[in-house]
C-alpha cells in the first residue's frame, strides 16, 4: 500500500476522525472491522436463541411481553451490524455462509444453555451488562457505520440489562427456591460472561491493532476488570455470592482481584465444543432455509418494482 496515504490514514484515526466506507482504508483495517462487525452480528442473531426458549414460558403476560421485546431488539441489533459489515463490500450472503460454515465465529456465551427462568435474569444483568461494558467504547470506534450503529444499540442495550436485574432482583428476595435457582444461574453464567472480552490482552492476536487503529477504545483485560468491579457490588445487592474464591477487594488497585478465568473451555467453546454448539448451528441453518421463501418473494417484488419503473 501507498506509505503516504497510510500515513494520511493513520493520522485521521490519531485525530479521532470517523473513517467512512468511501474512504481510503489499509486492506488490513477492511479486513478485521469486516470480521469483528460480522462477528458482533452473528452474536446478536444467535444470541436470540437461548432467550427465545423462554419466551412460552415466561411466568407472566409482563414478563412474556418484555422478553419478546428484547429477543426482537437483538434480531434488530443484527440486521444494523450486517448493514455495517456491508458498507466494507462483503455481502450479507457471504457472511451467514461464513457463519454455517463455521469459519465465521459468535460469541461463546450463547454455547451454553438456558436450564431456568432464573438464567433469563442472569443473561440480562450479566450477558448484557458485559456487553454494554464493551459496546460503550464502540460508540467512539473509528469506523463511522459501526459506531453509529453501537449508539442506538447501547441504548436498548440498558433496557435488556435493568430488565434482567429487575429478574435477579424478584427471585433473590423471593422464596427460599427461587433465590437458590437465582444463585445458580449466577455459578452457571458468571465466568462465561467473562469469556466475552476475549482472552487476556497477551493472548490477543488482534488487540493491538485494533487499538493503534482505535477501533478498540479499551482492551479485553481492561473492559473484564470494569466489569467485575461494577458487577460484584450488584450481586452483593442480591445478596448472591459470586463464584469466585479468590475474588477481594485490592484497595491499593482500586478494584477486584480475581481468579483466572479456565481458558481451556473458552478455547473449546471458541472451537465451536460448547455444550449447546451444535444446536444452535442447526437452528441457525434451519431458519434460513425456512426463510429462503420470504428472501425470494422480496426479491421478486423488487424485481417487479424496478420493471415498473423503468417502464
Ligand atoms: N467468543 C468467540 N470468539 C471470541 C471470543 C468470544 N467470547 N473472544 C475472542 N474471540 C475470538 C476473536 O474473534 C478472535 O478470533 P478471530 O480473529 O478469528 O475473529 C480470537 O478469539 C482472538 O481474540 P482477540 O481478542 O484477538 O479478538 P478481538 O480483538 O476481535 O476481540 C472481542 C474480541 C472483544 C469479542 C471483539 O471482537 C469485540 O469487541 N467484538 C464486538 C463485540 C462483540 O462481538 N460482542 C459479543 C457479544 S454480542 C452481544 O453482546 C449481544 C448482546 O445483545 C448480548
Amino acid at each position: 500500500e501507498d506509505p503516504k496515504l497510510l500515513e494520511a490514514f493513520e493520522a485521521r484515526v490519531a485525530a479521532d476522525e470517523f473513517i467512512e466506507p468511501k474512504d481510503w482504508m489499509p486492506e488490513a483495517y477492511r479486513r478485521t472491522l469486516t470480521r469483528q462487525i460480522s462477528q458482533h452480528a452473528h452474536s446478536e442473531i444467535v444470541g436470540m436463541l437461548p432467550e427465545g426458549n423462554w419466551i412460552t414460558r415466561a411466568p407472566s403476560l409482563r414478563r412474556k411481553a418484555i422478553l419478546l421485546a428484547k429477543v426482537q431488539d437483538e434480531a434488530g441489533h443484527g440486521l444494523y451490524l450486517y448493514c455495517a459489515a456491508e458498507t466494507l463490500g462483503t455481502s450479507r450472503d457471504q457472511m451467514i455462509e461464513a457463519l454455517h460454515s463455521g469459519k465465521a465465529k459468535y460469541s461463546t456465551i450463547f454455547n451454553y444453555p438456558t436450564l431456568t427462568w432464573a438464567d433469563i435474569g442472569a443473561i440480562g444483568w450479566l450477558v448484557d451488562g458485559a456487553a454494554i461494558m464493551n459496546q460503550v467504547p464502540l460508540q467512539r470506534t473509528s469506523y463511522g457505520p459501526y459506531a453509529r450503529a453501537m449508539v442506538r444499540v447501547c441504548k436498548e442495550e440498558s433496557f435488556h440489562q435493568r430488565q434482567g436485574y429487575e429478574i435477579m432482583i424478584a427471585m433473590a428476595n423471593g422464596t427460599a427456591e427461587q433465590k437458590r435457582m437465582a444463585q445458580d444461574a449466577l455459578n452457571r453464567w458468571w465466568w462465561p460472561s467473562l469469556m466475552m472480552f476475549g482472552p487476556p490482552d497477551a493472548d490477543s492476536p488482534n488487540t493491538a491493532q485494533s487499538m493503534r487503529w482505535r477501533i478498540k477504545r479499551e482492551t479485553n483485560d481492561e473492559l473484564r476488570q470494569k466489569f467485575v468491579d461494577i458487577t460484584v457490588p450488584q450481586a452483593d445487592f442480591l445478596g448472591l455470592t459470586v463464584p469466585d474464591a479468590d475474588l477481594k477487594w485490592n484497595e491499593e488497585k482500586g478494584g477486584y482481584d480475581f481468579g483466572e478465568v479456565d481458558w481451556e473451555e473458552f478455547y473449546s467453546v471458541v472451537r465451536g465444543e460448547g455444550p449447546v454448539a451444535k444446536e444452535r448451528m442447526e437452528a441457525r441453518r434451519k431458519a434460513w432455509e425456512d426463510g429462503a421463501w420470504v428472501r425470494d418473494a422480496a426479491a421478486a417484488h423488487e424485481a417487479k418494482r424496478r420493471e415498473r419503473k423503468a417502464a
